[in-house]
């Protein structure tokens, strides 16, 4: 049987003037609206539970496991709105299944496509006044996540389980918009190795990241590029991003999915669109000895990072303790036509002839 989510309304919802200033300027991930869905799963009674209610904390027990053992998964998908005032979602069946495939790594309950997306949906539509308009790439980032809720020091699988949605308004993930970021390439960390949660969307692998990320901001970048860890011959992808890279030839080259890698909504989108935008792609190993010589003998003229967040921006550099490898200057002709393309869909500009949108 189907979840429904019955709604209990904020009582104390923020005025008409403080949503409009927020949605003047969200920046990413600081603002969140009135409300949120929540569903508990118990191992004896499944998903029940399941509602709207206002924005608030979690009572969560000082034993409660997420706390300990880091049992904990989430997704990111985004609300647009599109010029004739309706609200779209990009995708959000391909968040749904990603969600099933971290839970099942990670030892958390399956939630059902349609109750995904009725949680996300009735969410919207209680805070559609929160997604903001086109104008400056807005839109309302919406973050499913789910975690291990029960009370117990023991290591095994919990027995019960948080599920819930919050909604956030936002901006450009990267403050200078399509200004390209610098990349940091580490190999003193890795990211995820075989058989390990690399291709889950997992807290911990964020976690796992912040340390190079902060050895990257210490060089001035903005993202780490994590290169595979056992043969350390393969990029794989930034802390938070997938990375494609564009040769001279018209070929876009991204990192194959491994195991290690996450496989991004917004990576997918654009390996459909290049291929209708006229450029070759490969999904295949990628060395660093490629990249770095690729970038200066001019065989890769572009790179880019891509994600629900970073949409796609442009790189700039890629840096290590040994050197730079900087990208020419040219306008980013593929860069550029390929971030175009995935936001005319996303913003009702161009016909979705794919069936990506979802109107809520
Ligand atoms: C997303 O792009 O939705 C992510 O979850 C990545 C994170 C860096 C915000």
């Amino acid at each position: 049987m189907s979840l429904t989510y019955p709604l209990t309304r904020n009582p104390q919802p923020k005025t008409p003037d403080q949503v409009a200033s927020v949605l003047a300027d969200p920046g990413f991930g600081n603002y969140f609206t009135d409300h949120m869905a929540v569903a508990t799963w118990t191992a004896d009674a499944g998903w029940t539970d399941s509602e709207i209610r206002p924005y608030g904390p979690f009572h969560i027990d000082p034993a409660g496991a997420v706390l300990h053992y880091g049992q904990e998964i989430f997704e990111g998908l985004k609300a647009y709105r599109h010029a004739d005032g309706s609200i779209h979602l990009f995708r959000p069946e391909a968040n749904a299944r990603r969600l099933q495939t971290s839970a099942a790594r990670m030892m958390l309950p399956s939630l059902e496509i349609e109750d995904f997306f009725t949680a996300v949906t009735e969410l919207v539509t209680v805070d559609a006044h929160w997604v903001p308009d086109a104008e400056g790439e807005k839109s309302l980032y919406l973050r499913p996540f789910m975690f291990a809720d029960e009370v117990f020091l023991g290591v095994r699988a919990a027995q019960r389980v948080t599920f819930s949605v919050i909604a956030s308004p936002s901006g450009p993930y990267f403050a200078g918009g399509v200004k390209p970021v610098d990349i940091w390439v580490t190999d003193s960390y890795a990211r995820a190795g075989a058989g390990g949660t690399g291709a889950a969307k997992c807290g911990g692998n964020y976690a796992a990241s912040l340390i190079a990320q902060y050895e990257g901001y210490q060089h001035g970048c903005s993202q780490v590029l994590f290169i595979e860890a056992s043969g350390k011959d393969r990029v794989e992808e930034l802390g938070g991003m997938n990375v494609f890279l564009v040769t001279a030839d018209g070929t876009l080259i991204t990192p194959a999915l491994t195991g290690t890698i996450l496989e991004g909504v917004t990576r997918s989108s654009v390996l459909t669109l290049a291929g209708e935008l006229g450029l070759t792609t490969e999904e295949r190993q990628v060395t660093p000895d490629e990249l770095f010589t690729g970038i200066r003998e001019g065989r890769i003229t572009e790179a880019f990072s891509c994600g629900t967040a970073a949409v796609v921006t442009p790189i700039g550099s890629f840096r290590t303790a040994e050197g730079e490898w900087r990208l020419p200057e040219n306008g980013l002709p593929a860069t550029l036509a390929i971030r175009n393309a995935i936001l005319d869909i996303q913003y009702g500009r161009v016909a979705d002839t794919r069936g990506w949108m979802r109107r809520v």
